[in-house]
């Protein structure tokens, strides 16, 4: 029989927990024994979910920054340490809408969110530590331009218009690129990053996609799809087991195994400038 991982004593924070796949990953981690605190965006639905499992909630709107500042003290004050940081919200804008902030709400939610909650918890994040992002299969299809972290059209250019698929897919090849850049930058004081792709898993993404999204995620086929707690095994199996054992800090998985990802998901140059860039855009720089 393998060994059942025990989880005592770690603090574990999922974002995205008030649903779908972080709210799975948190009952999952809970009965493994860890003090998990979920993030949701809904007070309801995370208080819900916190009744339910036991973990702790805290609510925050990850379209304006100021409640991710706010977010990042709450939970800094709760916890001397975080075990693991599980940055799982995200969403799909159907339209180019923009953010009090100035940013695209897809990649405000997706990237820039957790990469300033991500920093401003650093001193949270020691020794042995994980910050885990989820990503998407979406991400072979994101193509990063260094003018515009969330690829616009303007009429001029090749993409005349908003494609929401193409936005998310360029905000998951960022969660990779995020991750990867964040093992190599904090590995040294012990802190292992990694993304994994969920598979296509029945949640209440599909409600809020649009039509492409809708058509795969509520089809005759919807029961063919995963259900959250397998869309989450990954997450639990990456905050579960060591690092640089089980697997490899800097990695994307999918089904515990090193996943395909994007060709330009291990290009370093590209990781770098990203992680700065991202940092400038949240006022970190
Ligand atoms: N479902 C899939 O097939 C699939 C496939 C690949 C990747 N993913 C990724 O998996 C992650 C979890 O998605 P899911 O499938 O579990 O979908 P879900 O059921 O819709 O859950 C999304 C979570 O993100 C939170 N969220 C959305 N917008 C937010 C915002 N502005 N501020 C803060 N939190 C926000 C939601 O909070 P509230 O519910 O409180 O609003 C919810 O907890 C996402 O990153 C998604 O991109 C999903």
């Amino acid at each position: 029989m393998p060994e059942v991982p025990d989880l005592s004593g770690r603090v574990v924070v999922i974002t995205g927990g008030s649903s779908g796949i972080g709210a799975a990953a948190a009952a999952a981690l809970a009965r493994l024994g860890a003090a998990v605190a979920i993030v949701g965006r809904s007070p309801v639905k995370t208080q819900a979910v916190a009744a339910a499992t036991g973990a702790a909630p805290f609510t925050c709107d990850f379209a304006q920054l100021d409640q991710v500042r706010r977010l990042a003290g709450e939970l800094a004050a709760a916890y001397a340490r975080i075990d693991v940081l599980a940055n799982n919200a995200g969403l799909l804008s159907r339209r180019r809408v923009l953010t009090a902030d100035g940013h695209e709400l897809t990649l405000q939610v997706n990237h820039l969110a957790p990469f300033l909650l991500t920093h401003l918890l650093a001193e949270r994040l020691g020794e042995g530590s994980k910050v885990l992002v989820t990503s998407s299969r979406m991400q072979l299809v994101g193509r990063i331009d260094r003018r515009d972290l969330a690829p616009r059209g303007d009429g001029t250019e090749r993409t005349p218009r908003y494609r929401p698929l193409r936005v998310y897919g360029t905000t998951k090849l960022e969660n990779v690129l995020f991750a990867s850049e964040l093992a190599r930058r904090w590995g040294g004081r012990g802190v292992a990053a990694a993304s994994f792709n969920p598979g296509t898993v029945r949640t209440d993404f599909g409600r809020r996609g649009g039509l492409a999204v809708a058509l795969a995620y509520r089809s005759p086929i919807r029961h063919l799809l995963l259900s959250p707690a397998e869309g989450a095994d990954t997450l639990v199996w990456l905050a579960s087991t060591p690092a640089g054992e089980a697997w490899r800090p800097g990695g994307c998985y999918e089904r515990r195994r090193p996943a395909r990802s994007h060709p330009r998901a291990r290009d370093q140059g590209l990781a770098a400038w990203l992680f700065d860039r991202s940092a400038e855009l949240v006022g970190l720089a």
